[in-house]
């Protein structure tokens, strides 16, 4: 029997548990309660007209639950759940041939949707606004275009920044959901949860701890849980304890703002090349390494939101409270 549970197809993998971390249902998911509020009606009344629900727009920095929840979307509508990402649908006739494969009232996810190419967002107008292909058959004087019907769906784009979307794309969507970052509360109940899914106990304050360093993202609740959870096994502990929790996220370079080796990268960057700022983001980007974009939609959102950096018209700031993180004095006090 003890042979069995090692060997055996009935072991849960930690590959299978992660596909259940995802909650399927609104009820599930934690946080966003605004979000969330403003998505039950929405869907509760689409049902009531037997309708596919408008088209929504989900953004907000990675790791916030875009995708999961336009999967509880597709979910409680009680249709199919189809995925794609912008960067994956190359030309027209890609995403024409995702289009045409759809089934009546299925949820359309396209991921970084900010990423189309300016060809295939031309398809989705009249696939957004009237359900139907305009394609365009032979070449030369003989070329003539035609319609196609497409089953009525529901499109749920996800992009880090609203404002990376061309204006007539971001207006053919009915729904605009802002995701926010979680509050420590939130992030705590997330990781005991998934602590609870991984038939791992973990004590409160352990939980708490990583809530609060985890940058407001549950999935950096998750990864840093799961490192915790490593170092506790190989400890031999029973109960995740406050202890470990923080050895491990020292070992990992979590400070105890939550902010990484990247980060540190980022402002010290700034305090120690430029005195602080103001100076470019391309500059800062050829100074540390990392790709502006990247900067920009993942490093730097999470900065703002604690205050440790401004954007000024001549650029990044690290601000007072920023030096004061780091015991160092204000360039100039
Ligand atoms: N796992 C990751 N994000 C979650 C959320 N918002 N609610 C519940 N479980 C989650």
């Amino acid at each position: 029997m003890e042979d069995r549970m090692i060997s055996g197809e009935l072991q849960q993998t930690d590959q299978d548990i992660e596909l259940s971390l995802r909650p399927e249902t609104l009820k599930q998911y934690i946080g966003q309660e605004r979000t969330k509020q403003n998505l039950r009606i929405f869907i509760q009344a689409a049902k009531m007209r037997e309708e596919p629900l408008d088209h929504a727009l989900l953004y907000g920095p990675p790791g916030l639950g875009k995708t999961t929840l336009a999967s509880i979307i597709a979910n409680e509508m009680g249709v199919q759940f189809r995925t794609t990402a912008g960067p994956a649908i190359e030309r027209a006739g890609d995403l024409a041939a995702i289009l045409s494969s759809l089934e009546p009232g299925d949820v359309l996810f396209i991921d970084e949707i900010h990423r189309l190419p300016r060809s295939v967002e031309e398809v989705l107008y009249p696939a957004m606004e009237d359900f139907c292909l305009d394609i365009v058959v032979g070449s030369g004087p003989s070329a003539r275009s035609m319609r196609l019907d497409l089953p009525p769906f529901t499109l749920v784009g996800a992009t880090t920044r609203a404002g990376l979307l061309s204006a007539p794309l971001r207006d053919r969507f009915g729904v605009h959901s802002r995701l926010e970052y979680y509050e420590t509360e939130a992030l705590c109940s997330i990781v005991e949860r998934t602590a609870d899914i991984f038939h791992v106990e973990i004590d409160f304050n352990a939980a708490v701890e990583i809530a609060r360093r985890s940058r407001g993202t549950p999935r950096i609740a998750n990864r840093l849980f799961k490192r915790v959870r490593d170092i506790a096994q190989v400890k031999g502990e029973s109960i995740i304890s406050l202890d470990t929790t923080q050895e491990a996220l020292e070992m990992l370079q979590v400070d105890a703002e939550g902010l990484d080796y990247i980060d540190h990268k980022l402002l010290k960057g700034i305090m120690d090349g430029f005195r602080g700022g103001p100076v470019g983001l391309d500059t800062i980007s050829a100074t540390i390494g990392e790709e502006s974009q990247t900067i920009e939609d993942v490093y730097e959102p999470f900065l703002l939101q604690i205050g440790f950096i401004q954007r000024t018209p001549r650029g990044r700031v690290v601000t007072p409270k920023a030096y004061a993180h780091f015991h160092r004095e204000v360039p100039g006090t």
